[in-house]
């Protein structure tokens, strides 16, 4: 049966057959789900047993820009639930893509060997348009260019919640390139789905949100506080949530050198602004922005619950769409 190809449909409690493109698509009911099931996965993953919730799925992964973690963790999530993958990293060399393929057809071609598609692409709004190609299966976001990481923001959310467990009346620190990092244009989303949080955004002004996102996020009821120096960060913050600057999206290197490393993670920083509870997170890849230095502390979450995390909230959210679950 074609699914409902509408546009980009609201959650709203059900996961079945939807595309997930954007945060916008949650309620904080619909977080709830994920991170339920999120739980029940990390037994399933922690304990090695033997799962067949995807027994008889194939799901393609097929990713237009370079990826570790999210590659990885999406192939490790279907493999754990005891579903198949296909698996096209560089499509543009390795498909028809690098014969001119538009990526409608390529969409309509692997909905017909898979059951669901997830695709990372440098364009925003890339899954959107690959969502509504696909006739038959969901697409998932893998994160579109300075779009959105709606997966990554998830994982995110299941790491704050680990900790503190709560998703609201957080205060939290966002540093980076906070313009075109793509899982901070999530997270944010997230938050705000939250009452009583503050962020403070820290970059350099060439990098802040643009006004048309900043004024989009505070119309939601979060609070934002851009500042251009590490002086102004709060102390005490229930987490720190760092960014490299995202040096494909600039025009030239030297654009890039100008702004990158701005605000760098050390022992003193820490020391002088965080708490006993503030943790400290991060996507990754990082680039020199965290000192590994910083690696052992116990607050550092971005090598351990975070990465692991990803494989747990991946594992929930085929599921889900799957309706497996
Ligand atoms: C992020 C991305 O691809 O947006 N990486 C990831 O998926 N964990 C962050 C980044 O590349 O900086």
């Amino acid at each position: 049966m074609p699914k409902d190809n509408s546009g980009i449909q609201k959650i709203n409690g059900n996961f079945k057959g939807k595309d997930i493109v954007s945060l916008d698509q949650f309620s904080s009911k619909d977080i709830d789900i994920v991170l339920k099931v999120t739980k029940k996965m990390k037994t399933i993953a922690v304990n090695a047993k033997p799962s067949r919730i995807l027994a008889g799925n194939i799901v393609t992964l097929i990713f237009y820009e370079p990826s570790s973690r999210t590659f990885g963790s999406f192939a490790a999530a279907v493999k754990q639930l005891g579903g198949q993958t296909i698996e096209i990293q560089d499509p543009q060399h390795f498909s028809s893509v690098s014969k001119g393929e538009t990526l409608e057809d390529t969409m309509r071609v692997f909905e017909a060997y898979s059951d669901a598609i997830v695709i990372r692409h440098p364009v925003k709004g890339t899954a959107e348009a690959a969502a509504n190609a696909a006739f038959f299966v969901p697409i998932v976001n893998a994160g579109d260019g300075i779009g959105e990481h709606p997966t990554q923001a998830l994982l995110d959310l299941a790491t704050i919640f680990e900790k503190h467990k709560r998703l609201n009346n957080l205060t939290g620190v966002m540093a980076g390139d906070l313009l075109n990092g793509r899982t901070i244009h999530s997270l944010i989303r997230a938050l705000a789905l939250y009452k009583g949080t503050t962020l403070y955004l820290l970059s350099p002004k060439e990098l802040k949100l643009t006004r048309e996102d900043y004024n989009n996020f505070t119309s939601r009821g979060i609070k934002l506080i851009e500042i251009e120096n590490e002086t102004q960060l709060p102390k005490n913050a229930d987490f720190w949530y760092w960014t490299r600057v995202q040096k494909e999206r600039f025009s030239s290197l030297e654009e890039y050198e100008k702004v990158k490393n701005k605000f760098i993670v050390t022992p003193e920083l820490m020391k002088t602004y965080a708490g006993k509870n503030t943790i400290l997170m991060h996507p990754l890849p990082r680039v020199g922005e965290i000192l590994p230095e910083i690696d052992n502390d116990p607050r550092a979450m971005y090598l351990r619950s975070e990465v692991r995390n990803g494989m747990y909230v991946r594992m929930a959210l085929l599921a889900l769409i799957l309706g497996k679950v």
